[in-house]
């Protein structure tokens, strides 16, 4: 695992700017891209930037999945997929069938495993054990969590399940969320994170403190970037 820290003011073009590198990589590679997306606020200008940039981009070989979900309908303010439809679906004209969204709006439970049961499908039909990204994006909590994968939760001691339904006791609700052993079986992780915000979790994720769940995410042959703002 290698890891590269990028400190930017032009985070938004940086951020988008990498994500392109790493779908031509990956088309030109194995003639596809699959990448999760983050959910939160700071990926929102990366996506607007990205849906100007990558209008070329072979979209229906790309899969686009998310790494985690909040547990609401897709058209709610809360939902993630709300956030990357306006931001970058319906900007770079994607077509839905390289989205495949979390249904929030169903049983926790049952939306991790229909969600894990299509990775899974998709993994055999490429004679894959288990579904690799080529990108995940990640962002960081001001508690150290990625994904929904907070600190104190069940989530964090999943060991095979790829996808979870994840109780977080601070916002009284579930979540739907990637489990480590699916985030380290990518290719390539990338943090989107405001440094201006987040500075001193951020340090103590790059020192590797244990408390923190961002420190877990140590991908077994993937490598690490770390890109972050410099603007308020
Ligand atoms: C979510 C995200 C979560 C987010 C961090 C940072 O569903 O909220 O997946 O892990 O990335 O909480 O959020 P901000 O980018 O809004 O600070």
């Amino acid at each position: 695992m290698t890891r590269e820290v990028i400190r930017t003011r032009n985070f938004a073009a940086d951020a988008a700017d990498f994500i392109l590198n790493q779908a031509q990589k990956a088309i030109d590679e194995r003639n596809e891209f699959r990448i999760a997306l983050s959910g939160g606020n700071t990926p929102r200008p990366v996506y607007a930037r990205l849906a100007t940039i990558a209008r070329d981009l072979p979209w229906e070989s790309i899969q686009i999945s998310f790494s985690d979900e909040r547990c609401v309908p897709p058209d709610d303010v809360q939902s993630n997929f709300r956030m990357a439809r306006e931001t970058l679906f319906v900007p770079a004209a994607i077509p839905e069938k390289s989205i495949m969204r979390m249904r929030g709006e169903i049983d926790p439970p049952i939306a991790a495993e229909e969600y894990e049961d299509h990775l899974d499908l998709l993994a055999k039909q490429r004679g894959e054990h288990a579904y690799q990204h080529d990108l995940i994006l990640l962002g960081l909590g001001d508690d150290g969590h990625i994904a929904s994968l907070f600190p104190d939760t069940v989530g964090l001691d999943e060991t095979t399940r790829r996808v979870i339904a994840n109780f977080v006791p601070k916002f009284n609700s579930w979540r739907l969320t990637f489990t480590f052993p699916l985030i380290n079986h990518a290719r390539q992780i990338c943090f989107l994170v405001n440094a201006m915000e987040k500075g001193n979790v951020i340090e103590r994720v790059l020192r590797g403190d244990p408390q923190l769940p961002a420190s877990r995410v140590t991908p077994a042959t993937g490598d690490v970037t770390w890109i972050l703002s410099l603007l308020p």
